[in-house]
């Protein structure tokens, strides 16, 4: 018995090394990071996918593999700059301060609709440019408010927001070259109610003037203009007296938009909403697609954000005097079964800035239209150059979107877990081999 004992203390050293070089095999492997999942990759949750994109699917129906999908666009200006601004397509949330789960600063339980996921902050870092604020008087202040017969209640109103302003202005700020638009749904009448805060909120320095803004159609300045002044904050309100009173560009004396709601779904038209003038109205050089129904539903709004969404732009592309959307209007952004949003953003940038079919084929200096040919080539090429171009770059479109995503042929099931048993089990075995 008593010759046992270091034979054991021998057989427990040896099983401890080999726990410990399995595990130090294993966590090689394991923490030498798997390649995060690509756009239409089959996914468990939003951390396997790669940066930009979120785990998920349309339907909540269970057989349907979840997969990555794409929340983010490409950004145009950091692939082509000097254009003027109406040359690129922003994405844009509709009633962006709408966020689903918060609760109304006046401590009221919220009775109003729903219409985005995340807060302002998280929307701008996802890519999103314009934010449609729907703001009130109310508490001796101003709110992000829901009306209900024209007027703002503890249980439609969101918050103060100067809340929202600050945090735009910490964006802004923090990305010296991004540019920001605002339409503000205005039913302030406080006397320079809307002035006062955002010179509170620190917003007043990157206000781009309404004396910079062309209302008879001309180009609006290049966005590098926009940088270098840092003039990166373009606010329209819906009040019209404000342009005089405080020097708020009335929106639809610079923008052209379709109906809103439901009625502005309807597929195989595009009329515009009453306040604007007709879609093809080439004196207001800025297009707006509005693309979500009277209603918000998170479930739906997979669907509507989806192909419907792309019809819906070729046909309001075809209304507005061949001219591509320069907003993009939605509700929960993040939403779509792949072709969403963000395809149909780099669809119409690719279009306004370079003629091809996404902005990725863009390049500085680029002949317009002279893109790459496996994207399917455009129609005939005019003789512009992408950079120095003054006219409005829609020619070379109408040719639909064309499905360029991934599709689930090409899923590969890689999950970190099932990987790293396997391998946990299999540099037992080799360090077995070492020790014994
Ligand atoms: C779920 O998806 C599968 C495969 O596409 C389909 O056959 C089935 O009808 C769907 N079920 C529901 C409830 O939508
Ligand atoms: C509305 O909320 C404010 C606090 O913001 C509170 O003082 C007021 O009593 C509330 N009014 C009603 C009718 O609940
Ligand atoms: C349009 O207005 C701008 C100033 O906003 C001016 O420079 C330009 O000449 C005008 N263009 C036409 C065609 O009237
Ligand atoms: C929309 O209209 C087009 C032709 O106008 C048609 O091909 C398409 O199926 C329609 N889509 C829906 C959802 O009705």
């Amino acid at each position: 018995m008593v010759e046992d004992i270091p034979k054991l203390i021998f057989v427990g050293i040896k099983f401890s090394l080999n726990v410990f070089l399995a595990t130090l095999f294993a966590a090689t492997f394991l923490f030498a990071r798997f390649p995060a999942l690509k756009e239409g990759e089959t996914c468990v949750n939003d951390k396997s996918c790669d940066s930009g994109l979120q785990c998920g699917a349309c339907t909540g129906n269970v057989t349907v593999p979840t997969r990555c999908i794409r929340i983010r666009p490409h950004n145009p200006v950091e692939k082509v700059r000097g254009l003027p601004f109406n040359r690129y397509s922003w994405l844009m949330t509709h009633n962006s301060f709408a966020r689903m789960g918060h609760k109304s600063d006046t401590g009221a339980v919220l009775l109003a609709p729903m219409n985005q996921q995340d807060s302002i902050t998280v929307q701008l870092e996802n890519g999103v440019r314009g934010l449609m604020l729907d703001m009130y008087d109310f508490e001796d202040d101003i709110w992000l408010c829901h009306s209900f017969h024209g007027r703002c209640f503890n249980y439609t109103a969101f918050q103060p927001a100067i809340n929202v302003l600050k945090e735009v202005e910490a964006f802004l700020e923090a990305n010296p070259t991004e540019i920001i638009t605002m339409i503000i749904e205005d039913y302030v009448t406080t006397q320079s109610g809307l002035t006062k805060i955002f010179k509170a909120s620190g917003l007043g320095k990157f206000w781009f003037p309404v004396s910079r803004m062309p209302n008879n159609g001309s180009n609006w300045p290049t966005v590098d203009s926009m940088i270098e002044d840092n003039q990166r904050l373009v606010v329209f309100t819906t009040k019209s007296s404000k342009e005089a009173s405080e020097g708020i560009a009335y929106v639809w004396r610079y923008v052209v938009e379709n109906q809103y709601g439901s009625d502005g779904m309807q597929n195989g038209s595009c009329p515009n909403r009453a306040e604007s003038a007709a879609m093809n109205t080439r004196s207001r050089s800025l297009v707006l697609l509005n693309h979500f129904p009277d209603t918000p539903d998170l479930t739906e709004a997979c669907k509507y954000n989806s192909v419907p969404l792309i019809t819906m732009m070729n046909t309001c592309h075809d209304a507005a005097g061949k001219r591509w959307p320069n907003f993009v209007a939605v509700d929960f952004y993040k939403r779509s079964d792949g072709d969403g949003p963000p395809a149909a953003l780099d669809f119409a940038n690719g279009q306004l800035v370079c003629g091809c079919n996404n902005i990725d084929s863009c390049r500085p200096k680029m002949t317009f239209g002279d893109c790459d040919p496996l994207e399917g080539s455009p129609a005939p090429a005019p003789t512009i150059e992408a950079s120095t171009s003054t006219t409005t770059a829609s020619t070379a479109a109408g040719r639909g979107f064309k499905k360029g995503f991934a599709n689930s042929d090409g899923q590969r099931l890689r999950f970190g877990w099932l990987m790293g048993t396997g391998l946990i089990i299999f540099s037992f075995s080799i360090s077995r081999c070492f020790t014994m």
